[in-house]
């Protein structure tokens, strides 16, 4: 009798059971609300960087891109981009299972409750950030809001879009609930996850408490290790990322034109950083002159902060000069190349080491180098070049230069060597081996990273970015 009893209630537990995981499968009862199952629409570098540093602080993370190619290398734990760890973070993680790559947008939008919109926002024709791909990820979450959700923005977008998303996800949504949140994204390419795990303040904007507390379980390891929280409205975090680009910028271009003035009058840049950036108010970092601000931020967050303040009947005058200071730094750098070329351009040859606008990236955008290349090409200079990672991205742009598969290939047979970039292995070059492989002994260090004495002791004649007093010419 006993027994009967007990078979009775397990086969009702059981039916019970399949009846509740039909419901749940077609959607007829709501899960709980879990902030810690996340779906990011659009894998790019933000996307993946997020992804990956998100389910390494325990999230249920699923990076959705409707690029099948990517999400099939993701899956095989391959990465499309060179970005130190990224590999192992992405292994790792999806190993442990927290950590998903899909190109199911609609079914991700569905089964997860913080929803990442991490798609592109490029210049648009007048300068200003083309938000149409966040528009079009909008149109298709309202469509599927099946339960509340917080929809947080971290692609970088004009302040006043996290207003206008909020309209379109309205329309769409059926009354089903939401908030909107803006978490502006602060890593640097290369350095991306060491950033993101230790971040100098996370900038949360909204206007809901239920959202704000959502946000502190998604990043509940930085609330318990005390890191700063900048709590704000919408508006104002989006600004606020828009701001720190535009003042980074303009921090370079100030340094760079102060490594002008120290080249016209025999002073050191790295003195007078140095001498400036012991000011707390200053701070010692990003004052590296070098060819000039590149990638996908700076030149394109400061130019559409400038076309948002025009619309807004503002001029901002400082960040304008920061652009236009950035195109001549470009330009210096020629002139230097052409200085240590007595102005003799006919049958040179230059090699170029470093081709990523900066080092630990194979990102080309916006890289200064594109500039020289141009204008070397226009006066007829023979390029050969070499970038540890970077080489497969310019080539599509400029099949026209020699790609060379070392520095020292690269170097060999020309007149002057340029370091554009600063990767570490370019400050380690032997330079008697360079000097021995030259056409003549001639160096533009536009980074600021070989060492001095021993450019000396290899009989280099050379240039750099405000040094010019230690310099031997030019
Ligand atoms: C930048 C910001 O630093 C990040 O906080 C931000 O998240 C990111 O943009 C973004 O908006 O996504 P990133 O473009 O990856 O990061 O690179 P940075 O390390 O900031 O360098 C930007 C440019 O400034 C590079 O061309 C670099 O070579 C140049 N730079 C930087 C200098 O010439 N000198 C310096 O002292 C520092």
């Amino acid at each position: 009798m006993k027994s009967m009893l007990v078979s009775t209630r397990s086969v009702a537990t059981s039916f019970l059971s399949i009846i509740l995981l039909f419901a749940r499968l077609t959607g007829a009862i709501e899960e709980a609300f879990n902030p810690k199952k996340i779906a990011i629409i659009g894998t790019g570098y933000v996307g993946l960087s997020l992804g990956a540093g998100l389910a390494e602080l325990d999230n249920i993370v699923t990076c959705v891109d409707i690029d099948e190619g990517k999400i099939k290398m993701l899956r095989a734990g391959e990465i499309p981009i060179y970005e130190p760890h990224m590999k192992e973070f992405v292994q790792r993680n999806a190993q442990a299972g927290r950590l998903l790559f899909s190109t199911e947008v609609e079914k991700s939008i569905r089964h997860n409750d913080v929803i990442f919109i991490t798609v592109p926002t490029p210049t648009g024709p007048n300068g200003q950030a083309d938000i149409s791909a966040v528009v079009a990820v909008a149109k298709t979450i309202g469509q599927n809001l099946n339960r509340y959700k917080v929809i947080c923005i971290k692609s970088t977008v004009p302040v006043g879009t996290g207003k206008l998303i909020r309209g379109v996800i309205t329309k769409y949504a059926n009354s089903v609930p939401f908030d909107m949140v803006s978490n502006p994204e602060f890593v640097r390419e290369g350095a991306a996850l060491s950033d993101f795990l230790k971040p100098d303040r996370i900038v949360i904007g909204t206007n809901s408490e239920r959202a704000q507390k959502v946000m502190q379980e998604v990043y509940s390891t930085f609330v318990k290790n005390g890191t700063p929280f900048a709590f704000m409205s919408i508006e104002s975090a989006e600004l606020t990322k828009y701001a720190a680009n535009a003042l980074l910028a303009t921090k370079v271009s100030f340094i760079n034109e102060i490594a002008a003035i120290c080249d016209a009058a025999g002073a050191d840049v790295v003195d007078v950083a140095k001498g400036i950036g012991l000011d707390k108010r200053i701070g010692p970092r990003f004052l590296n002159p070098g060819p000039g601000y590149g990638g996908s931020c700076f030149p394109k967050d400061t130019q559409a902060l400038v076309h948002t303040a025009k619309e807004l009947g503002i001029t901002l005058k400082i960040a304008r000069a920061a652009l236009e200071s950035n195109e001549d730094q470009k330009y210096r750098i020629v002139k230097k190349i052409y200085g240590l070329l007595g102005n003799k351009t006919e049958g040179k040859t230059v090699a170029l080491l470093g081709l990523a606008f900066k080092a630990n990236t194979d990102d080309v955008r916006c890289s200064p180098v594109k500039t020289v290349i141009e204008q070397l090409l226009k006066d007829g200079i023979q390029i050969k070049a070499y970038d540890p990672q970077a080489m497969k991205n310019m080539r599509q742009e400029f099949p026209q230069i020699e790609y060379c598969d070392s520095a020292y290939k690269a170097v060999t047979g020309a007149d002057v060597m340029v370091v554009i970039t600063e990767w570490k292995e370019f400050a380690q070059l032997d330079l008697m081996k360079i000097r021995s492989l030259m056409k003549q002994p001639l160096v533009l260090d536009a980074r600021n990273i070989l060492d001095i004495d021993k450019l000396k002791q290899a009989g280099f004649t050379f240039s750099n970015v405000g040094r010019v007093c230690l310099a031997q010419a030019a």
